[in-house]
């Protein structure tokens, strides 16, 4: 029998998964109501991928998580909550997003981007190994230190955005459409660092993508966002198993 689950209620529970636990969170802009009481979680050390088509509301989830749209439900972070807390302190609490269109700052060079991105940490000893770090993942940043950002191609930005987020030491990575814009090589290769990230670091990943086959292909769980609401959950494996069902909520052929 496959695994899948069209009730969002079940998901989650007595799963072990409870790093990351989101339940009946509602969010949206004003008065525009994107998300409709979301409920999941992710383990620790897991990757989770959000799929879904455009306007489901996958980028609010994001914000909302990171704190930088406000919502009304519960969000924990390794049993800390983060409901009500402002971007910078769900930064500090280790949690990195790499939003939309990635974030650099173009006029500012790679490596000043990347210092950046340490901004939340005390121990700036440590900076330089992690730079290092970064470069370990990322060698084409290393080539490119002095150069700005807005000079880069889309994927050294796209590594660069995460390289930024990682200068963070995240226990917990938002990535938000990390494939956009670019080709398919590029991609691969991309996904390809963020599975080395999560299996070399432990660093549980939230991945939102409009390429399921590539996000389903590093994720162990994944959720069909539709019209701000979860409408199927499960193993990456049984999505992409299940070519119909995954075919009728995401319109397209995995
Ligand atoms: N800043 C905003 N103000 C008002 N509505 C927004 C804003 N950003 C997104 N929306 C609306 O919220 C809905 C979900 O958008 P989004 O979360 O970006 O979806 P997705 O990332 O799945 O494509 C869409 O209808 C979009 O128009
Ligand atoms: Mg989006």
């Amino acid at each position: 029998m496959s695994g899948l689950k069209e009730d969002a209620a079940e998901v989650g529970q007595g799963s072990g998964r409870e790093f990351l636990v989101v339940d009946g969170l509602h969010a949206g802009y004003g008065d525009v109501r994107v998300l409709h009481g979301v409920g999941l979680s992710v383990g620790r050390g897991e990757i989770c991928a959000i799929l879904g088509p455009n306007g489901a509301g996958k980028t609010t989830l994001l914000r909302a998580l990171c704190g930088m749209v406000r919502g009304r439900g519960t969000v924990q972070l390794d049993g800390t909550s983060l409901s009500g807390r402002s971007p910078d302190s769900v930064a500090r609490l280790g949690v990195a997003h790499v939003p939309e269109g990635r974030g650099t700052f173009m006029p500012l060079s790679v490596e000043e981007n990347l210092r950046l991105g340490a901004f939340a940490r005390r121990d700036r000893a440590a900076v330089q190994d992690d730079l290092d770090r970064v470069y370990g993942y990322f060698p084409v940043l290393k080539d490119r230190l002095k150069q700005a950002a807005g000079s880069l191609s889309g994927g050294e930005q796209q590594m660069l955005a995460i390289g930024r987020a990682l200068m963070l030491r995240p226990r917990l990575l938002l990535l938000d459409e990390p494939s956009l814009g670019l080709a398919p090589l590029v991609t691969r290769e991309l996904f390809s660092i963020v599975q080395s990230i999560n299996q070399e670091e432990r660093t549980t990943v939230v991945v939102v993508e409009q390429n399921a086959h590539l996000a389903l292909g590093i994720a162990g769980q994944a959720h069909v966002l539709e019209t701000g609401r979860i409408v199927l959950s499960g193993s990456a494996a049984d999505i992409r198993a299940d070519e119909q069902v995954a075919q009728s909520y995401l319109g397209y052929r995995i």
